[in-house]
């Protein structure tokens, strides 16, 4: 899978792509990761890509014109777009076009995993106080959020998701880890332990030590529904849960309000 992303600090990336799963996945052919530096697309004296806001107010918008050459360069149309004077769309068959933005559909693992079907995402990470409306309006297929909070700037949001699709390109990761995880089924995991058996006075769940297998499968299926129930139980809703599920949930607090707190865990 090939991801375009347009940026005006591509240094921030080095990090994050550079280290670990996505650096071996990417020497491994198997993720493509093209940073484009916006401000090449600049075409005055001092390379702006931003501007004061029409109407007044504060902060800056970015440039509609440096971000159109940007991605036009990005989906092969570049001299063209140049040489028009007029708004060229974009193909009809393109990679989808997503901009980073603290106003965007929230993302999720459902995102995530509609993606990472995709060939290729293209990537805009916003500065300032957002992009001219004119370039959402014929270019943007998708804004996206991270989260109810505002960051500095969509590099680190563009991060995030580049690393939650990344990890579900075959190969990437071992299959069996993306299979049991956090969100793919709407349930929290459940928690693991490794050795020693005691630590510091600490015993594991001797559950865990019995060589019962389908107990142990029981047991971390209750400690998923539980966890869920105390930390996130608006997923519960949307979680498929047999009749013995919510049996168990039931008898656990759920349908009570307000939910039982983590003390109620054993
Ligand atoms: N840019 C600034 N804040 C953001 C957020 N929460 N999600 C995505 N892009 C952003």
């Amino acid at each position: 899978m090939r991801f375009d992303i347009l940026t005006l600090f591509p240094g921030m990336f080095a990090g994050p792509f550079g280290e670990s799963i996505l650096k071996r996945a990417q020497q491994a052919g198997l993720l493509e990761i093209a940073l484009h530096d916006i401000r090449t697309y600049a075409t005055d004296r001092h390379k702006s890509t931003d501007d004061y806001p029409f109407g007044g107010g504060a902060g800056m918008v970015m440039k509609p014109e440096v971000l159109y050459q940007a991605l036009a360069d990005v989906l092969g149309f570049g001299p063209a777009a140049q040489a028009s004077e007029t708004l060229e769309l974009l193909p009809e068959e393109r990679p989808p076009v997503l901009l980073m933005s603290p106003a965007g559909e929230p993302f999720t693992q459902r995102m995530a995993e509609e993606l990472a079907q995709q060939p290729r995402i293209i990537l805009i990470c916003g500065h300032y106080e957002g992009i001219d409306e004119r370039i959402r309006e014929c270019c943007v297929d998708r804004e996206v959020s991270i989260g109810d909070y505002v960051l500095t700037g969509g590099e680190l949001a563009a991060m995030v998701i580049v690393d939650a699709v990344a990890r579900l390109q075959p190969g990437v990761l071992a299959a069996a880890s993306t299979e049991e995880e956090s969100h793919s089924d709407y349930l929290l995991e459940y928690p693991q332990y490794t050795r020693p058996a005691t630590w510091r006075g600490q015993p594991i769940p001797a559950i865990l030590t019995s060589g019962h297998h389908a107990n142990v499968a029981r047991w971390r299926h209750e400690q998923r529904l539980l966890r869920t129930l105390q930390r996130r139980p608006d997923l519960l809703q949307k979680a498929v849960l047999s009749p013995r599920d919510r049996e168990y949930l039931r008898r656990h607090g759920w349908g009570t309000s307000p939910a039982p707190d983590d003390s109620a865990a054993s």
